[in-house]
């Protein structure tokens, strides 16, 4: 009996130190990647049960005070990740207030050492660990999570497919002109911080120099009703992208009213950029599981 207990423990032991990734369907925390991270940004993941063969990879972000552990009971990624066989990567800001940094110079950098970096350094990791998909690898969050999506959408274009900010700013619109880490931005957040999509343009290629690839495609949610994040960073947004993709972002190609919701209303810009505006809604659009399936495309 003794022998036997002992044994037991010895192997679960040893299941659970020498392999803790390897645990599905349950938020893990990894703390043996041996990533560089920088900035100490939490790496958590979720491993469906049923994970495919070559999975995808969702990365999704928290809001300000929000944490790994509650994006991932607060948003839908999991429960869509046993349905389609991608992981999720949920990074855990490391800032006091855990908004994330969007503002320094490093976080704003291809490889310069900031959250960016971090979170970009998760999914090469995640994507050599689960001999992922490199084609379907998409980033997503919510308010500061939404910053940066639009930022690693700028900062790491080519490790991503498509990104859903929902409720953010535009790349480099927190920017912080003292160089502040994780810096608050009045003149961003209330809409003021206005360029043409030609300047947003070269915001996104500073990121990044030299850059020539493929972009990640986006899809940018912002409600009407905001007043954390002005709405008028809906428009500016959609200025920044769709000068990054050459396209005009006063002609929509396609305008779908009362959709995906009532009183939603979608307008395409282009095959890489869509905008989603919701009347009435405020800051906290809720997150439309499906409709991001479909645009990632796991979903048809
Ligand atoms: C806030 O961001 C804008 C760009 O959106 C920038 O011009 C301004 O200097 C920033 N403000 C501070 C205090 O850093
Ligand atoms: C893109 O950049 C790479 C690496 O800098 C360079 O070799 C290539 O010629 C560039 N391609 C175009 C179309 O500019
Ligand atoms: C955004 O732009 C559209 C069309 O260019 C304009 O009608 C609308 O008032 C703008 N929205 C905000 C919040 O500024
Ligand atoms: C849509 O907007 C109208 C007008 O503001 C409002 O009366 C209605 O309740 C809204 N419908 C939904 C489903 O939010």
């Amino acid at each position: 009996m003794v022998r036997i207990s002992f044994l037991a423990a010895l192997i679960s032991g040893l299941y659970v130190y020498a392999n803790p990734v390897e645990k599905r369907a349950s938020l893990q925390q990894i703390t043996n990647s041996g990533i560089s991270n920088p900035t100490n940004v939490g790496f958590y993941m979720y491993v469906p049960d049923k994970i495919a063969t070559s999975p995808g990879i969702v990365v999704a972000i928290h809001y300000c005070t929000g944490s790994a552990q509650a994006y991932y009971s607060g948003s839908p990624y999991s429960t869509l990740a046993e349905q389609y066989g991608f992981v999720v990567i949920y990074p855990s800001s490391p800032h006091s207030g855990t908004c994330w940094d969007v503002s320094s110079k490093a976080t704003l950098t291809h490889n310069g050492g900031g959250d960016s970096n971090a979170i970009a350094n998760m999914v090469t990791w995640t994507v050599n660990k689960y001999s992922a998909d490199t084609s379907k690898v998409f980033v997503t969050g919510s308010s500061s999570g939404a910053m940066m999506t639009n930022v690693l959408a700028a900062t790491y274009p080519e490790l991503f497919k498509a990104g859903i900010p929902y409720s953010g700013v535009p790349a480099g619109c927190f920017v912080s002109s003292s160089g502040g880490v994780d810096a608050w931005n009045s003149t961003c957040a209330q809409g003021d911080s206005i360029a043409s999509p030609e300047a947003w343009a070269n915001v996104v290629e500073a990121m990044d120099p030299g850059y020539n690839g493929t972009r990640p495609k986006m899809q940018i949610y912002h409600g009407s009703a905001d007043t954390t994040l002005y709405p008028n960073n809906y428009n500016e947004t959609i200025k920044e992208w769709a000068g990054v993709f050459g396209y005009d972002y006063t002609k929509p190609t396609l305008s779908e009213a009362n959709t995906p919701l009532t009183n939603y209303s979608r307008d395409t810009f282009g095959p890489l950029l869509q905008g989603i505006y919701a009347t009435g809604v405020g800051h906290t659009v809720p997150i439309q599981g499906n409709e991001d399936m479909k645009f990632f495309g796991f979903a048809s």
